[in-house]
């Protein structure tokens, strides 16, 4: 019989090495576990990086778009669709807003391009004021606008755009004068899970009201139920005009999509924005059933209890604060998270890092529960208890 191929080795000899990643190769998933080639069983706490709301092949997803893909894989916005037609009802439903409407697209990076498109066109004007510290992807606008490392070395990029402090409303009124738009992720998921306060995003409508410009939240993480609220427009009561999603929007399928507020949307003008495979069937057929599973199984509920159980229980004197809202949460240890989460790794739990070192990012399927918690919980006070004996 012959050996099993190093799917490993065949994937770093073809495939540009952009990703430090996690050091195996995934099978399988399903919940919130996966599993390796060599039948090993992972607690995923990352979530496919903030992906699978719904765990892993969700059911409804799966059934979902077998039936469309024997239907019709594809055709793109030339024609109208019943699932593109379905796939935006349920988004603006699920956010609550009457006469808002729906651009597709595939990923985070193009919403956010593709609502600053928008913003400008529709205002007149250039200039983007954005927030330090925001990550939007890695397409050109997008790229520009993030607030930090990841816009370095790209020459040309961004002439338009003001960076602004995170939570600087007297900045942010600057900045405005003459603006088209101000964009920012209200909690900084990425970066480390810094969270605007309620009083901040409020405070970026009443500007954005005042001075014409347009309000967008980046909510490529902070949606579909993730922060303990339907989307972070709802947990922190502050309306923007345009919102971006993406990450668990289709359960894994490639989905983006811009929701814009009625007065917005009106303006959009025909042939401004376009996209051969955004709306198209199989991609809204995964939307429709991940917004209405996420949507019928009140999931934001079980994300805020699941916020509240990490908050009583994990008292560690090494974890210092938590950051994040509902099931974005970062863990901000006393010191870098590397080796902790190494040692989780060992134990078979994956979760994330962020851009702040001592950052243990947790973005798990919604679906988790108290045992899962739970499990984690134990991990650490292992290993933080055997931390302290080493060091002794
Ligand atoms: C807040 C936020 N916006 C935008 C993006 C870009 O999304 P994508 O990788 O789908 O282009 C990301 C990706 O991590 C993100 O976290």
């Amino acid at each position: 019989m012959s050996a099993a191929p190093d799917w490993k080795a065949l994937e770093d000899a073809y495939v540009l090495p952009t990703y430090e990643k996690f050091p195996f190769v995934l099978t399988r998933g399903e919940g919130c576990w996966v599993w390796d080639d060599a039948g090993n069983k992972y607690l995923d706490l990352y979530g496919g990086h903030a992906v699978a709301a719904l765990g892993h092949s969700p059911r409804e997803v799966v059934d979902a778009i077998t039936r469309q893909s024997r239907e019709l894989l594809f055709y793109s916005n030339l024609v109208y669709l019943r699932a593109r037609a379905e796939a935006a009802r349920a988004l603006v439903e699920f956010c609550g807003e009457k006469g808002s409407q729906v651009f597709f697209c595939n990923s985070g990076a193009e919403a956010n391009e593709n609502a600053l498109r928008i913003a400008r066109s529709v205002t007149g004007r250039a200039k983007v004021v954005a927030a330090e510290g925001g990550f939007h992807g890695r397409t050109a606008a997008a790229i520009a606008a993030t607030g930090y490392k990841y816009r370095k070395g790209l020459p040309g990029l961004g002439a338009d755009i003001v960076h602004v402090p995170f939570g600087n409303l007297d900045a942010a009124e600057k900045a405005l004068d003459g603006a088209a738009v101000f964009l920012l992720e209200p909690i900084q998921s990425v970066q480390g899970a810094t969270t605007a306060t309620a009083e901040y995003l409020k405070g970026l409508e009443a500007l954005c009201a005042k001075t014409g410009a347009l309000l967008i939240f980046d909510e490529v993480q902070t949606g579909l139920g993730r922060v303990g609220a339907r989307s972070a427009r709802h947990a922190f009561g502050a309306r923007p005009h345009l919102q971006t999603f993406a990450k668990a929007l289709a359960s894994g399928v490639p989905a983006g999509a811009v929701l814009a507020v009625p007065e917005v949307s009106q303006k959009v003008k025909p042939g401004e924005l376009g996209s051969t495979f955004g709306g198209g069937p199989l991609a809204c057929a995964a939307i429709t059933a991940t917004v209405r599973a996420v949507e019928d199984r009140k999931l934001w509920e079980n994300a805020a209890a699941m916020e509240a159980l990490i908050r009583k229980t994990f008292d560690f004197p090494q974890i210092k604060e938590i950051r994040g809202k509902g099931l974005l949460l970062g863990l901000v240890l006393d010191r870098p998270s590397k080796p902790a989460r190494a040692e989780l790794l060992k134990r078979r739990i994956l979760v994330g890092g962020a851009d702040d070192p001592n950052v243990i990012r947790l973005l798990p399927p919604l679906t988790v529960g108290p045992d899962e918690v739970g499990a984690l919980r134990s991990a650490l006070a292992d290993i933080f208890a055997a931390e302290t004996a080493a060091a002794r």
